[in-house]
């Protein structure tokens, strides 16, 4: 019986593990992309700015604006694009685009 839920807890603590290293990947992996494909105009941080960003007055992910745009907006803005921000969804899969969804709303709880 104790050794029983010992394998248990093992078990259970081996799983979260692998779930939150699963998790640090994700995050890296989207990391890598902003960085490389929307960090040039948003910035880094999300803030917008940058030479670009300024010129074409894009706001912050902190902002309002942003905060109350669903996942789903966030995702079709992220595909489509709205000029003069480029579509992404013929360079990203869906799974790509989702994981930048869930980057963009972890830069705007950074503080
Ligand atoms: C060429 C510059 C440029 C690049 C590159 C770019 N964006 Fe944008 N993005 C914009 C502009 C400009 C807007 C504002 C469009 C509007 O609302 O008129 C915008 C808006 C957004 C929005 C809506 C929220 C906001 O701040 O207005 C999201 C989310 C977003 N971009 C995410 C991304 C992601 C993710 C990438 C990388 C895959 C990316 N963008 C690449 C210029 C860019």
């Amino acid at each position: 019986m104790k050794m029983q839920s010992l394998q248990g807890i093992t078990i259970v603590a081996a799983i979260a593990t692998l779930l939150v290293t699963a998790g640090t990947a994700q995050a890296q992996r989207a990391h890598t992309l902003y960085a490389s494909k929307c960090a040039g105009c948003h910035a880094n941080d999300g803030s917008g700015n940058t030479s670009m960003g300024q010129m074409m007055h894009i706001p912050s992910f902190k902002s309002p604006a942003v905060q109350k745009m669903t996942n789903a907006k966030l995702r079709v803005m992220i595909a489509n694009g709205k000029a003069p921000m480029p579509a992404f969804k013929g360079q990203l899969t869906n799974t790509q685009i989702g994981e930048l969804v869930q980057y963009v709303r972890t830069l705007a709880k950074r503080k």
